[in-house]
This record gives C-alpha cells, sequence and structure tokens, in this order.
C-alpha cells in the first residue's frame, strides 16, 4: 500500500542546487524536503569549484556574465553564512586565475578573449610570457603571454555540499533517500511526486532540480519539460605532497588546441585537473584517451604535474540548456518550478540560485536578477516551431 508524506515545498535533486534551494526554502519557513537516493552525490564530487564569472565568459553570454557576477558577488557572504552555521570550512580561496596562452593561436584567442572583457567593463590584465612565470613559477618556458584575473577565485564544491547537507538538516529539511519516478499532476496542477517504492510525496510546490537527469522525470508534461542535455567532464585529482613548495598559488589554465584545461590548486594539496566537454549522453565512464588529453595538456602548461600522484579520476554530467544559461522559477504548469540547467556554472550561481528560489517561493515573482532565466522562454521558442 502507497503511504504520503507531505511538505510545502519537495525539491527533486539533491546536489549543490537541489540543496541550496531546499536551504533556503527552509530558512523561509517552508515544511520541506528532498527526494535523490544520494544527496550531495553527482557532478559536485567531480566538479573542480572554479568561480569564474571572468575567465569563463564566451560570446553571446553577456546576459548570463551578469547572473554569473552577481553570484560571485554574493560568495563572501554566502561562505561566511555556511561556515557561521555548520563550522564547516568551504575550500573558499580568493587566489585568483591566470589564463595563458602556449602558441601564436591561443594567443590570439586570449587577446580577443581580453577585448571583450575590457568592452564587458571586467578587471583582467594582460601579462608577458615573462610576467607570468614571475607569478607562477612552474609554468612552462614556452608560455607565450597571459591573462591576470584577480577576481575569479573557487571553492572545494565537496566541502560546499557537506556544508549544505548539515546546514539543511538544521534547518529541519527532510530527505528522502530514493529515486523521484514520477511528477504527479492533477487539475493541471503540480502536485508531488512518487518514488521508485511506491511513496507518494505531495507538496504544494515542486522544485525540479535534478541537474543533467531534470528532463528525464516521468509525468512531466512536453510543454514544460526542461530542455536540459548532459555534457561529459572527465577530471583528475592530483596530490602536491607535504613539504612540496606550493606547486601553484592560483587557478591556471589555457586553451590548448581548441580544448580547455585548468590546474585548480587546493590549500589541502589536492591539485583538480580539469575538464573534457564530450556530447555522448549518458556516458560516465573515464576514458584512456580523456585522461590522457587533460595529461598531456596539463603537462605542457605546467610540466612538473607529471612528477605528482595522480589519486582520482572522474566523470560527471553537466547539465547544459540551448542557451547554456539556467532556467530558475516557475513553468507553465502550476505548482511546478525549476533550478536547473546550470551547465559550466553550477557551483558559482549556487548563491544567486538559492536566494532567487527563494524569493520566488514566498512571493510568486522572480526577482529582477533572474527574469531572463526564466523558463518560459524556452515556451515562447517551442511555440514558434512548426509541428
Ligand atoms: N566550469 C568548468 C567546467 O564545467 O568544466
Amino acid at each position: 500500500m502507497s503511504r504520503t508524506r507531505t511538505s510545502d515545498v519537495l525539491v527533486v535533486g539533491g546536489g549543490i542546487i537541489g540543496l541550496v534551494t531546499a536551504w533556503r526554502a527552509a530558512q523561509r519557513g517552508f515544511a520541506t524536503a528532498v527526494v535523490d537516493p544520494e544527496p550531495g552525490d553527482g557532478a559536485a564530487r567531480v566538479a573542480a569549484g572554479m568561480l569564474a564569472a571572468v575567465t569563463e565568459l564566451h560570446y553571446g553570454e553577456q546576459t548570463l556574465l551578469g547572473l554569473n557576477l552577481d553570484s560571485a558577488r554574493r560568495y563572501p557572504d554566502f561562505a561566511a553564512e555556511l561556515t557561521d552555521l555548520t563550522g564547516h570550512a568551504l575550500g573558499y580561496r580568493r587566489c585568483g586565475t591566470l589564463a595563458v596562452a602556449l602558441d601564436a593561436d591561443d594567443r590570439a584567442h586570449l587577446r580577443e578573449l581580453h577585448a571583450l572583457q575590457s568592452r564587458s567593463g571586467l578587471d583582467s590584465e594582460w601579462l608577458t610570457g615573462r610576467e607570468c612565470r614571475r607569478l607562477e613559477p612552474m609554468l612552462a618556458p614556452g608560455v607565450r603571454g597571459g591573462l591576470r584575473v584577480d577576481g575569479d577565485h573557487q571553492i572545494d564544491p565537496r566541502r560546499l555540499t557537506g556544508a549544505l547537507l548539515a546546514a539543511c538538516e538544521r534547518a529541519g529539511v527532510t530527505f528522502h533517500r530514493t529515486w523521484a519516478e514520477r511528477l504527479d499532476v492533477a487539475a493541471d496542477r503540480a502536485t508531488g511526486v512518487t518514488t521508485t517504492d511506491g511513496t507518494r510525496l505531495a507538496a504544494d510546490r515542486v522544485v525540479l532540480a535534478a541537474g543533467s537527469l531534470s528532463g528525464r522525470l516521468a509525468g512531466v508534461p512536453d510543454a514544460v519539460r526542461p530542455p536540459v542535455r548532459p555534457v561529459k567532464g572527465q577530471v583528475l585529482r592530483l596530490t602536491v605532497p607535504k613539504g612540496l613548495a606550493p606547486f601553484l598559488s592560483r587557478t591556471v589554465r589555457a586553451v590548448v588546441r581548441g580544448s580547455q584545461v585548468y590546474l585548480v590548486p587546493r590549500e589541502n594539496g589536492e591539485l583538480v585537473v580539469g575538464a573534457t566537454s564530450e556530447e555522448l549522453g549518458w556516458d560516465t565512464t573515464v576514458t584512456a584517451g580523456g585522461v590522457y588529453e587533460l595529461l598531456r595538456d596539463a603537462h605542457e602548461l605546467v610540466p612538473g604535474i607529471t612528477e605528482l600522484p595522480l589519486t582520482e579520476t572522474r566523470a560527471g554530467l553537466r547539465p547544459a540548456s540551448p542557451d547554456n544559461a539556467p532556467l530558475l522559477g516557475p513553468t507553465a504548469l502550476d505548482g511546478l518550478l525549476l533550478a536547473t540547467g546550470h551547465g559550466r556554472n553550477g557551483v558559482l550561481l549556487a548563491p544567486v540560485t538559492g536566494d532567487v528560489l527563494g524569493h520566488v517561493l514566498t512571493s510568486g515573482e522572480l526577482p529582477d536578477v533572474a527574469r531572463d532565466f526564466t523558463p518560459l522562454r524556452f515556451a515562447a521558442v517551442r511555440e514558434e516551431q512548426p509541428a
């Protein structure tokens, strides 16, 4: 016989985005539940945690840039609040980022990025190769120049997840450690979900925050189904042995032969090297080719990395949307909201996502900062498409 549990807000998905949403909802007094077989798992276990609004700027993404910068500005208070509340250190380092070029093509690409950043009013400074190596002596002698961006920082997503879980528990969030199988809809309204064990989780509002799986929940009407697809990223973790001088003092990244590579040094000696970007559906296999390419490109940037122990290899799935921007807030189905589609920026966008969803759950309105990210923008596109 099926059982029914009821809450004001039910969040489907317990990754960083689901957890921050649940935490903010519970803080606002809503009886909140999260449904996820393994809260805290998923892309957050893989992500490097770069807070890189400026160095990850791409052509045509100026609207997203505004949201990314807004969230980056929220990070200091967000991190302090979480740490004060839970006692968890988050590995939040205001270390800055150096984006470098290895050959003439990379240098031209970086010059263009610099021009785009300047036109967008962002702080970044062009450095010669020698100046780059003065900042980061482990860089390869062949580095031709780079961009110093002191405002792009990092956080450890695993620690962030641990803190968000603790914050949710303190705020009274209920965890249902199982899969949501189907969205329940009655009288044109989302009324909860049914789980794989047949339990019905009833709720006034359902927030779909299931990362790359957000488009797969059965029962979601096609007209409101989020257009989110998985983009695979393979990531390596190396360890700088204790006693060895700091390897890198800031995030170092480059585009090598058209592929992004970045090295993110943590204070505890972990060095995260990422990431591939592969459109391979639901595949999360770590491949020899992926590891080879990451190590080859990272080695070209920082030759000394081949001395370091390789301690972990993983692959995760970015939840990508058609315009690379997230879907935040109410859908055309009453009672169903989205917090998904964060693509490459999920960790960066956690603070603003939590605040936006908290606001919209309370007031019914999207705050100004999120108006461009309404899921309704895709409903309009669908209507224009020929049947
Ligand atoms: N934000 C870095 C990545 O998605 O690889």
